[in-house]
C-alpha cells in the first residue's frame, strides 16, 4: 500500500478519533492510522469528566479542562445526531466522600462550585453510603459519559463521514530534515501533507517523547434484577484510589489502579481486592450486585502529568498525546484546538503550557540536536 491523504491521524484511540471528526467536519481529508486497536486508554477509564474532583489545581490544565467539560454538552450532541447513537453523556455530578481517617481540605479552585456536605447532609443527597464517611465535597458541574459509547459513537461518526480508518499499525515515522515523509505501516508506507501523532501510551514506539504507560484496572457490576429502580446510585463517587460510576442502564463501573507495570496485560487478584474493598467501604450494598467484567488499559502518562499538544520539532507533525488520566474529559477541547492549528493556523495561548518543548531536555537529538 502506498496511498495518500491531506491529514494522517497516527493512532485510533478517544484522541484521533475525536480530532478526525472535527477535522472533517470542517472540510479536510483525514484517515486514520489506527492500529489494532489494542485496549486503547479509553478503557482505562470510566468516563468521568471530572476537573474538580480530580482536584487538578489552578494552572492552566485546570483550566483545559474546564473548557473542555464546557464542550462536552454541544460536542456529544453533534456526534449522536450525526450518527443516531447515544453516548450515556449524564450530568450525574460527583460525590467525594471524606472517611474518618482522611481530612477534608477544601478544594484550592474556590471560585468553582463545590459544596461541603457533613455526614447528615451526605446521606440525604445520596442513600446507602458506607457508614465510615463523615461527610464529602458535591461537585454539581462534574458529569460523566459512558466512555465505550462514546468510543463507539465516534467510529461510527467517522464511518457515515467518510473517513477512511486503516486498520495496520504504524512501524516508523520516516523523517528528513525537519520534515516528516510518511508512516512505514505493518502493511507499506502512508503518505500524507500532514501527520498527527496521537498514539498514546504507545507514542514513545515511534518517537522519542516522555510518554509511558500507567496500568487500570477496573470492574463493573450491575443492580440486581429484584432492585426496586434501576439505579440506586445517581451520582459518581470518587473516593482516595477508587471511584463508583453508575450508568444509568444499571451497571456501575468501578476503577481503577494506578500501576507502573510498563505494558504488563492482565487483572491481578491484588488489583481486583483494593477495588472491591474500596468501593464496598464506599457503598457497602455492592457486595451483593453480580459481577460483570474486569478489564484494564494503559494510560498516557507524561512526567509532569500534563498532555503533549501542538507542534513538534518537525514541520509537518502535530502531537497529541500524554492525555493520562484526563483523555476522555479532554477529548472536545483537544479536537477542537488542534483543528484550529491545523486547518487556520491559529495557536490558542492555553497551548503553550502543552508543549512537547517543556521536555526538550530529555528528548535529545529527536529534538533536533
Ligand atoms: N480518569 C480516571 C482514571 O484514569 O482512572
Amino acid at each position: 500500500m502506498n496511498s495518500s491523504t491531506d491529514i494522517l491521524i497516527i493512532g485510533g484511540g478517544i484522541i484521533g478519533f475525536s480530532l478526525a471528526v472535527e477535522l472533517k467536519l470542517r472540510g479536510a481529508s483525514v484517515t486514520i492510522l489506527a492500529g489494532e486497536l489494542q485496549q486503547p486508554a479509553a478503557r482505562a477509564a470510566a468516563g468521568m469528566l471530572a476537573p474538580q474532583a480530580e482536584r487538578i489545581p489552578p494552572s492552566p490544565m485546570l483550566d483545559l479542562c474546564l473548557q473542555s467539560r464546557a464542550l462536552y454538552p454541544a460536542w456529544v450532541e453533534q456526534l449522536e445526531d450525526i450518527t443516531g447513537l447515544q453516548t450515556g453523556y449524564w450530568r450525574s455530578g460527583i460525590l467525594a466522600p471524606v472517611c474518618q481517617d482522611q481530612d477534608y481540605e477544601k478544594p484550592e479552585s474556590s471560585n468553582l462550585n463545590a459544596q461541603w456536605l457533613d455526614g447528615d447532609a451526605i446521606r440525604q443527597h445520596q442513600i446507602g453510603l458506607g457508614e465510615k464517611i463523615i461527610g464529602g465535597w458535591w461537585y454539581p458541574e462534574d458529569s460523566q459519559v459512558d466512555n465505550c459509547a462514546l468510543f463507539r459513537t465516534l467510529q461510527t461518526a467517522s464511518k457515515k463521514l467518510g473517513i477512511e480508518v486503516i486498520p495496520d499499525s504504524a512501524v516508523e515515522i520516516i523523517r528528513q530534515g525537519n520534515r516528516v515523509l510518511g508512516v512505514k505501516t505493518t502493511a507499506g508506507k502512508l503518505q500524507a501533507d500532514r501527520y498527527v501523532l496521537a498514539t498514546g501510551a504507545w507514542s514513545k514506539q515511534l518517537l522519542d517523547i516522555p510518554v509511558f504507560p500507567r496500568k487500570g484496572q477496573m470492574l463493573s457490576v450491575c443492580v440486581p434484577e429484584d432492585c426496586a429502580v434501576t439505579q440506586p446510585l445517581q451520582m459518581v463517587l470518587f473516593g482516595t484510589g477508587i471511584y463508583i460510576v453508575p450508568r444509568q442502564d444499571g451497571r456501575i463501573i468501578i476503577g481503577a489502579t494506578s500501576e507502573n507495570v510498563g505494558f504488563t496485560a492482565g487483572n491481578t487478584p491484588a488489583g481486583m481486592q483494593s477495588l472491591l474493598a474500596g468501593a464496598m467501604k464506599l457503598y457497602p450494598e455492592l457486595q451483593n450486585y453480580p459481577l460483570l467484567e474486569f478489564w484494564w488499559g494503559f494510560r498516557p502518562a507524561t512526567p509532569d502529568e500534563f498532555p503533549i499538544l501542538g507542534a513538534s520539532a518537525w514541520e509537518n507533525l502535530i502531537l497529541g498525546t500524554g492525555h493520562y488520566r484526563n483523555g476522555i474529559l479532554l477529548a472536545p477541547v483537544t479536537a477542537k484546538l488542534l483543528a484550529d492549528l491545523i486547518l487556520e493556523r491559529k495557536l490558542d495561548p492555553l497551548l503553550a503550557a502543552f508543549d512537547y518543548s517543556r521536555f526538550a531536555e530529555s528528548l535529545g537529538v529527536e529534538n533536533g540536536e
